[in-house]
């Protein structure tokens, strides 16, 4: 599909990096999708520690290196891309602009970025497909049960969807102190509209944990995996994995792809940042799994942190979805660019021609190098 190119000379100039996207978006919007857009579980220490995890790591640039030929493509499943960069699912985007999803599909396809389209989405998946021009993957949150759950892969299976993107770390939402003193809560205009109907809790006693006989009774399990795998021909990713023994259990189910991530520390606080564990995950998984990170990047510099320590590309969540709120499919559109460009800047600093030139080499680890 054709993209017609952005009017991206119509974005006040002073918008040049995605931290100005995250101050102009708190203009844009209420307290009560602020406090869902920026929360993160508990005392918010997982959602800080991403960001730091970035900035305690060092460049060790090369020079002099010809770097001419240079480019930032990829390859992800057999599919080339211009550069590592993903739009994370986040679901309810309408929350954050009246054409949500529709805004950032757009945003993704004139940019060449993919983009993860969550089960919690509050646009049709089918309409989502037919606007997109990059590859489009589904993430999957189970439906409390293999029935409901296959449905939703059928649809995206038969709307075009390339991927399946199991998220594994949310069986229930956490501890979120922040939407909770915001009162958080959904406006009407915005739903889950690709759910027909929310799984059904058993019926508790009083006696019962509404934790573990209530939500964990819908949960997934390891059995449902290899189920899952058995039932698609997608590539399969687990998101929100975290213990190298958990990575290792997945690729033996035949799980294709892991996305190391804490959920933007959303879920359970006090994870440690998803950049710090990736060499370890690398290590136990080998080269031929695909890893991707989420958590915390900002930066073209963060891709390159992620990428010199393991991983194959990087999802962005809340920097695109500050962009959709400050000027929608346009925003999206730039926020990837000025990330692009940073991302080649660096490499271009450090003396990497390709993404697989950046290597651990490159950067300075507080002298564990
Ligand atoms: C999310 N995230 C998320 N993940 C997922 O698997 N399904 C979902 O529906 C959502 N929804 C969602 C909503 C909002 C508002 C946010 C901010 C995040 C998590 C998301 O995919 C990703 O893991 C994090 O956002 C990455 O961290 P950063 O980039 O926001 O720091
Ligand atoms: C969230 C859920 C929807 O992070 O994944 O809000």
């Amino acid at each position: 599909m054709n993209m017609p190119l952005p009017p991206l000379d119509l974005i006040p100039h002073d918008l040049v990096a995605a931290c100005d996207y995250e101050a102009r978006a708190r203009q844009h919007l209420d307290d009560n999708a602020w406090a869902y857009l920026q929360g993160g579980a508990a005392d918010e220490l997982s959602l800080r520690g991403n960001g730091e995890a970035f900035q305690s790591i060092s460049l060790r640039p090369r020079v002099l290196r010809d770097l001419t030929q240079g480019h930032t493509r990829c390859c992800l499943f057999g599919q080339e891309l211009a550069h590592p960069l993903l739009l994370a699912p986040v679901a309810y985007q309408r929350l954050f602009h009246p054409d949500g999803e529709l805004a950032s599909v757009l945003g993704a396809s004139v940019m060449g970025a993919g983009m993860l389209v969550s089960t919690l989405a509050s646009t049709r998946l089918e309409d989502i497909a037919s606007q997109a021009g990059s590859p489009l993957w589904f993430q999957l949150y189970w439906q409390g049960g293999r029935d409901a759950s296959l449905a939703l892969v059928r649809r995206a299976e038969a709307a075009g969807y390339q991927a399946l993107v199991l998220t594994v770390d949310a069986p229930l939402s956490g501890i979120r102190n922040r939407e909770q003193r915001a009162g958080f809560a959904l406006p009407p205009k915005v739903a889950a509209v690709n759910l027909a109907e929310t799984p059904k809790m058993p019926l508790l006693t009083p006696n019962d944990s509404p934790v573990f006989a209530g939500m964990m009774a819908l949960a997934p399990t390891w059995a449902d995996i290899e189920w899952l795998r058995a039932q698609t021909r997608l590539p399969l990713l687990l998101k929100g994995v975290l213990h190298p023994e958990d990575a290792a259990q997945a690729v033996s189910c035949g799980v294709h792809g892991l996305v190391i991530s804490n959920h933007g520390g959303r879920v359970l606080d006090t994870t440690p940042a998803p950049l710090d564990l990736l060499p370890e995950m690398r290590a136990r998984v080998g080269a031929s799994v695909t890893l991707l990170l989420d958590g915390g990047i900002r930066r073209g510099s963060d891709v390159f942190k992620a990428l010199a320590l393991g991983a194959d590309a990087v999802l962005l969540g809340r920097p695109y979805v500050h962009a959709l709120a400050v000027a929608g499919a346009l925003g999206v559109a730039h926020l990837i660019k000025l990330l692009r460009e940073e991302l080649e800047v660096c490499m271009a600093l450090s003396g990497c021609a390709t993404l697989a030139e950046i290597t651990p080499d490159r950067l300075w680890l507080d002298g564990l190098n």
